[in-house]
């Protein structure tokens, strides 16, 4: 079972995506409002697919909840789909995954292994500098108590359903073998290629994307630039 923590498009793709592959998914949402929308089987954004997906499985495989114990207490994964907005310093705010990875180590009562698995988009080495130490603090052994892991996302806002459920690749950054064959068996109803890389490595191919991407929307439009230009110049015939 899986606890998804964070409704908003990444988080309710991942949550219906995994109800899809026949998992039993719990989601979390502290937007009072947002929840409610979900619960009744309404979306709260618009995007293809998902509505379809949301009426599959909401009550079946799909739970939106506020009670986080008893999701919590059932899952064997929790992913954190919260904000990780741009500080004022241009590092990425943490505030919201702290936040969610305490209420997990709040409602945790038993001694089970769970993989914690950010699915927000955070800098490279985060995990390894922040979290980790984040939870040893806490008294947390890594690897032993707990696992932890990124599995980064990489949909596109008005193709989230289509992204999910046709990806061309899964990125999983881990460290340790118990939690690496956890998403074998999570992931066994998926055709495209797993991806087992370091937790730093998985973190920096979500920003490599992330930073390819805009570098080609720079290239179109300084092209576009280029072509206007040429096209007034030579009287709008040239391009
Ligand atoms: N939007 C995209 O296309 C996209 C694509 C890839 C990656 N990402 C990354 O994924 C992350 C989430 O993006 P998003 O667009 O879904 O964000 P979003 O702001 O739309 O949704 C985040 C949701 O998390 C909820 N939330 C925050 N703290 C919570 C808590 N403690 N418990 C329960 N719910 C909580 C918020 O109320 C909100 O509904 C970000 O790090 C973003 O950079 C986004």
């Amino acid at each position: 079972m899986v606890t998804v923590i964070g409704l908003g498009f990444v988080g309710l793709t991942t949550a219906l995506g995994f109800a899809e592959y026949g998992h039993k998914v719990y989601g979390i949402e502290a937007n009072p409002g947002r929840l409610k929308t979900i619960q009744d089987g309404r979306l709260p954004f618009l995007e293809p697919g998902l509505d379809g997906a949301l009426a599959r499985h909401l009550g079946k495989n799909f739970i939106p909840t506020d009670d986080i114990d008893t999701a919590i207490a059932n899952s064997d994964y929790v992913y954190y789909c919260v904000g990780t907005p741009y500080g004022t310093d241009g590092s990425a705010d943490l505030t919201y995954l702290y936040a969610a990875i305490e209420q997990t180590l709040g409602a945790i009562h038993d001694d089970k292994f769970r993989v914690l698995v950010t699915k927000s988009t955070i800098p490279p080495s985060t995990t390894e500098r922040r979290i980790i130490p984040f939870l040893e603090e806490r008294g947390i052994r890594v690897g032993v108590d707990l696992g932890v892991a990124n599995n980064p996302e990489f949909l596109r806002e008005g193709h989230c359903w289509e992204d999910f459920t046709n990806a061309d690749r899964i990125v999983i950054g881990v460290s340790d073998p118990r939690s690496e064959e956890m998403f074998r068996y999570l992931y066994a109803n998926e055709k495209a290629p797993l991806c087992f890389v370091s937790l730093t490595t998985g973190e920096f191919i979500k920003y490599l994307s992330n930073t390819s991407l805009a570098c080609l929307i720079s290239f179109a439009n300084e092209m576009s630039l280029a072509a206007d230009r040429i096209s007034r110049t030579t009287g709008g015939g040239g391009v």
